[in-house]
């Protein structure tokens, strides 16, 4: 049983992206949403947080996203600063990046088998589950993410990421919902980001023209609505100046068989090696 119908993949591949409404039950999203509140409210903040912006990169110099990529980690909203008041679940960016290998509700729901299904319906072969976050969007303070593609970040050689974007909550164009080129898919990657000799991260400028963003199209998503994004497919959105939170749940995966480069900024320990859509959790 495939979980896809022809069009759809012919659509995907034509556009790089895919809306499937309904993919997920209110039950399945709430799942989540409720874990993520038990997370938010054990952890401890002492100097333990980092500010999570994609308009300035000096997060990326410091040594709790670089050893993000096999941990559960919290991330603030640069607007943090100026809102001392804000309490810690409403400051929040994102949660990231392997919940879905150390914590066995997230386990579990990346591990339904309708989930495989549509990974290998988009032609994976042997998926490998690189990495979740949990995105918050929080109102009035959820920042802009600037227009990107997913593949310079998690690179391969060849490139084989896709984007798996669950709407936990609504996502509308007033609380910052994404937005995409598609069909963009199909141009070379303009960027790359690795980490460099001195122990830090640079973006490689592989080509500096912007994106053409005239054509850019929404991507408003109900609850419940499974997006898939090509690694490759430009995708953009605003800040939240709404009063209505936005929250989403990602998981980004890659195909074994390509290679993942050293200079990658997720790397994960030799203890805790990728795994794919069928392995039970081990421990929890
Ligand atoms: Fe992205």
């Amino acid at each position: 049983m495939t979980a896809l119908t022809s069009n759809q993949k012919k659509s995907f591949e034509d556009k790089g992206v895919l809306v499937l409404p309904d993919f997920f039950t209110n039950q399945e999203c709430d799942s989540l949403k409720s874990r993520m509140g038990e997370l938010v409210e054990n952890f401890q903040p002492q100097g333990e947080g980092t500010v999570f912006s994609t308009t300035e990169q000096k997060h990326t110099q410091e040594e709790y996203f670089l050893t993000s990529g096999d941990k559960i980690r919290f991330f603030f909203e640069d607007a943090q600063s100026n809102e001392q008041e804000t309490p810690l679940g409403k400051s929040l960016n994102k949660v990231g990046h392997a919940m879905h290998d150390l914590d066995p509700v997230f386990s579990s729901f990346v591990r339904q088998p309708k989930f495989a299904k549509v990974a290998a319906d988009i032609g994976f072969k042997h998926p490998l589950l690189l990495q979740s976050m949990y995105i918050f969007k929080p109102p009035h303070i959820g920042g802009e993410v600037v227009w990107h593609t997913d593949h310079p970040f998690l690179w391969t050689d060849p490139p084989s990421v896709k984007g798996f974007w669950v709407a936990l909550e609504d996502a509308t164009i007033e609380n910052g919902c994404m937005w995409c080129l598609p069909g963009l898919h199909k141009d070379e990657p303009r960027q790359r980001f690795k980490r460099n000799d001195s122990g830090g991260t640079e973006m490689v400028v592989l080509n500096p023209d912007p994106f053409p963003t005239e054509n850019k199209v929404p991507l408003e998503a109900k609850k419940g609505t499974l997006i898939i994004l090509d690694g490759l497919l430009p995708h953009w959105s605003g800040p939240n100046t709404s009063s209505i939170s936005r929250h989403a749940f990602t998981l980004h995966v890659i195909e074994r068989e390509a290679d993942y480069p050293e200079e990658n900024w997720l790397q994960r320990s030799h203890e805790m090696p990728l795994r794919g859509f069928e392995s039970e959790l081990s421990a929890s």
